[in-house]
């Protein structure tokens, strides 16, 4: 029998009470997940309210799709990439928005269907595609990247030993290559074991070949750039980020567009979960939100 996979929305009611400006808009949850985000925003919305929802996994946007049946047509579901938020929401005929939110990253049924190649834990396949079409694989990078690349990769991902694993891994596949999720993680904790500290040595390697299997950076930076003109004049963006590097990126992003004029920052400090909700979900712990306006 299917796991019944569950994924607890991250700043649920901040996204609502900090994305909404109008109750009959049409919004966009440009992650859409298992459709959490949506939900809580459709409950917010009035009748003539409905959100387009967008995920780049097709098994992501089926999940969804039958999780959101109760909402009928307020819910509207598209595969895609939101890097393309502009073709996509052409082709459902939607001209201006009233927000977009972006919940950036992979979703707790990635982590934990081993098949997926996410998780060090849950032993699979290095794979980490969030899009099964896509040609690159974690695999791929492993097995056949050179070692300046992988060295470089990992490094500007924050890993401090990144010179000592990229050799392990370039020793490793003269034998024979990397297969699994365990097998890599395994190795990294052999070279670059990192007493008492909380998180698994082979964390920021792991997150390194995500976002790059993925082009998660160029990924954000579009999205951004394709949503500016379709946000209709007080309509706002909303980015929750997990980790330090892409958090930069919106960041840096949103203060160039306060700058530029036509912009206002809503949330001058990201916005962080309360103690409640990071001892309910370990997930929340990293996250912030951060939010804008169009003027
Ligand atoms: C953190 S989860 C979103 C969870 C969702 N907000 C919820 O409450 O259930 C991120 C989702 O975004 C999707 N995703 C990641 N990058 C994407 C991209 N570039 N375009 C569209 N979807 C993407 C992932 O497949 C994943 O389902």
């Amino acid at each position: 029998m299917e796991k019944d996979y569950t994924h607890v929305s991250v700043l649920a009611d901040e996204v609502v009470n900090l994305l909404i400006t109008g109750k009959s808009g049409v919004y966009v949850d440009g992650t859409l997940g298992m459709g959490g985000h949506t939900a809580r925003l459709l409950d917010a919305l009035s009748p003539e309210g409905s959100v387009l929802g967008i995920d780049w996994d097709p098994e992501m946007a089926a999940l969804a799709a039958r999780n959101l049946a109760p909402f009928g047509a307020r819910a509207r579901i598209a595969q895609g990439n939101f890097a393309n938020i502009d073709e996509i929401a052409s082709r459902e005929g939607i001209r201006s928005i009233s927000g977009v939110l972006f919940d950036l990253g992979i979703s707790s049924l990635h982590f934990d269907k081993a098949s997926r190649g996410f998780s060090i834990k849950n032993d699979g396949p290095l794979d980490m595609r969030i899009n099964p079409d896509n040609p690159l694989t974690a695999y791929t990078i492993i097995n056949q990247w050179p070692y300046e690349q992988i060295e470089h990769l990992i490094r500007v991902c924050g890993e401090r030993h990144s010179g000592r694993i990229a050799r392990a891994v370039l020793d490793a596949r003269r034998k024979k290559p990397l297969e699994t999720t365990a097998e890599l993680g395994a190795l990294i904790e052999r070279v670059a074991p990192n007493h008492g500290e909380k998180i698994h040595p082979a964390t920021k390697t792991f997150l390194a070949l995500r976002v790059a299997v993925n082009y998660e950076f160029d990924n954000l930076t579009r999205g951004i750039q394709k949503v500016m003109p379709l946000l209709k004049p007080g309509a706002r963006l909303a980015i929750i980020t997990f980790h330090s590097l892409e958090d930069r990126i919106v960041k840096e992003t949103f203060s160039i567009m306060a700058k530029m004029g036509g912009w206002e920052l809503v949330t001058r400090k990201p916005v962080k979960p309360t103690e409640e909700e990071t001892l309910a979900n370990k997930r929340a712990r990293s996250a912030k939100l951060r939010v804008i306006e169009k003027l």
